[in-house]
Parts: C-alpha cells; structure tokens; sequence
C-alpha cells in the first residue's frame, strides 16, 4: 500500500529562467546527466499537449496494431518520464529508464534548451505535439486541480496569468513550442500539431509510422485510429490514468481524459482572457511562423 502522505503537491523552482516543480530541480544533475541510447525514441511535449495520445498511437505502432501489447502496463510504467522525480519506495522514470531494455520510448516535458545533452550527441529521434495555447492553458488547469503532485492551481484567473508569464511548471508554452520549433530542421524531430491529429488522426498517425520506419496496412492504421480515438482512450485503465490512487490523480475532481476537444477554451476564457493572451504571445508567434488552429 502506498502511503498518502507521500504526496504533496510541489513548490516552483527555477533552472536557468524555466520554472519547474521543485523535485525535478532537486534532481537536476541526475536528469541532466540522463545517458540517452541512440535506438531511443524520445516523445517531447508541453504538459497536456496530448502527450499520452501520441503515447498511445507510438506504442500501438511499434506493436503493430497489437492491443494487448498496449495494455501490458499504465502508460506511465510503459513510457519513462524522466523528468518526474518521485518519493521512495514509489520509481522515478530515470531510474525505470536504466532498467529498461531497448528500444525505449521515454517522455519528457523539458524546454529545449534544458534536454540532457546525451539525446542530441546519440542523435536519438524525437516527436513533438504542439497544442494551441487556450486549450492548453484550460487542460493544464484542470489538471492542476485533479494532481494532488502539481502545485496549487489558485483560480483560473490567477492560472491563467502565470500560464502567460510562464510562471508553471516546465515554464512558458510560448519558449517550449517555439523552442521546439526551431530546432526541428536541424534534429531528426518529427512535429505534429494536437488539433491536426483530431482533424485527421490517420492522416497523422501515417506519419509517426513514416518517421519511425514502421510500414503498417491500411487495416492495421485503421486499428490504431480505432484505438487511440478519444472515446477508447478514455474507457482504457492502461491509457486513462484511472489505476493511480485517488491522493495522486482525483478523477472525479476532474477526468484525466477530460474532454479532448478543441475549441474547449471557449468555455473558460473571457472575451479580455483571450485577448490578452493573444497579445502576450502574438509576436513571437509570428516572428517565428509558427501557427496555431483554436477551432476546427
Ligand atoms: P483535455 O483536458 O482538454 O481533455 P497529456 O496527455 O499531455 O497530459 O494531455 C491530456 C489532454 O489530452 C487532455 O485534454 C486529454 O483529454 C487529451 N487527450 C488524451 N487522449 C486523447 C485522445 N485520444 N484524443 C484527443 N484528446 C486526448
């Protein structure tokens, strides 16, 4: 039995500007000495961007559209997450990591500028999913509320401001997305966007299987869309995060699996909320051309 004790929701700390939750600053000679093999695949993403989605689509396709592979663990003892650092007798995802037999799949929230070195000296291939900022920022929330780990959300409000001045945890969207970008021409990094995947989740999920060199039947992408559809996800224990203890994650505060919409923000932000998101993210966006879909 796990003591509830152990869990306490965690204070910011920074690393060179990036907030972080206080257990991955603690640890972060640990992390950034993290020793990537070159047959990693490395799955980025800015928290709830879609990252156990992406997750779930990559397991499927080195799989090969077999389910109950998938369902052999919790997507979080599936995919280490090195940057989560967890009191004993509970496993950090660095240490699950180093007991791992490749090819490993490991996830990371990490600004680009803070990745451990050794994933960019094995050359290891990344996939990166972007989210727009609105439904980000309303996920992000709503986790807050529901992960007795994350620090205190506050009100929306007061979420949202340190959501545009990047005072959460792995810091700003606006560093992360645009960092990510920048580097995605000069890295074996596949980027894809959240609201292109509910858009056309074949049309995406052929591409993960290109970048990962898998060839797979149009039968058996058709049993990874099926699989990885929101509504499946959502019923699945070993995707939805439901087999944790309700002192880490309270789903009835709110769903892990929570809506899985875009457009969602829309019932969250005021008229003033949205502008003045828009103009604390405008330029940069723009400057470096990336673009953002807040409605299908
Ligand atoms: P919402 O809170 O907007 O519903 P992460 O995995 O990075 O923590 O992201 C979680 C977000 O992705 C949640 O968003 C969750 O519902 C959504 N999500 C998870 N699986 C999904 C799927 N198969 N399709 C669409 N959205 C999904």
């Amino acid at each position: 039995m796990m003591d509830p004790s152990l869990i306490k929701r965690a204070t910011l700390m920074e690393i060179e500007g990036v907030s972080l939750n206080d257990d991955t600053v603690e640890n972060w000679d640990t992390l950034w000495a993290f020793k990537a093999r070159p047959d990693d695949i490395l799955i980025s993403t800015y928290p709830k961007a879609g990252t156990t989605w992406i997750q779930e689509i990559v397991d499927m396709i080195q799989h090969r559209g077999d389910s109950q592979k998938c369902a052999r663990a919790p997507v979080y003892q599936r995919f280490p997450f090195i940057d989560l650092f967890l009191p004993a007798p509970l496993v950090s995802g660095i240490d699950e990591a180093g007991t791992m037999p490749s090819p490993r799949t490991i996830k990371t929230h990490l600004q680009l500028k803070l990745l451990p070195p050794s994933f960019w000296e094995q050359n290891c291939k990344i996939i990166y999913v972007a989210r727009n900022a609105k439904d980000n920022a309303v996920s992000y929330f709503h986790f807050h509320r529901m992960n007795k780990g994350m620090p205190e959300p506050g009100t929306w409000e007061e979420f949202l401001d340190n959501f545009i001045t990047g005072k959460v945890a792995w810091g700003s969207w606006l560093d992360h997305v645009c960092g990510w970008w920048e580097a995605k021409d000069r890295h074996p990094i596949l980027y894809l966007f959240y609201e292109d995947m509910k858009e056309d989740p074949l049309r995406e999920i052929k591409k993960v299987a290109k970048f990962l060199g898998t060839q797979l039947t149009d039968s058996l992408l058709n049993q990874i869309v099926q699989h990885t559809a929101f509504e499946s996800m959502k019923g699945n224990p070993m995707a939805n995060y439901s087999t944790l203890p309700d002192f880490i994650m309270n789903h009835t505060v709110s769903p892990f699996m929570r809506k899985g919409l875009v457009g969602n923000w829309k019932e969250h932000f005021t008229v003033a909320q949205s502008e003045r998101l828009d103009d604390a993210f405008a330029e940069k966006l723009r400057s470096s051309g990336l673009t953002f879909r807040t409605q299908l």
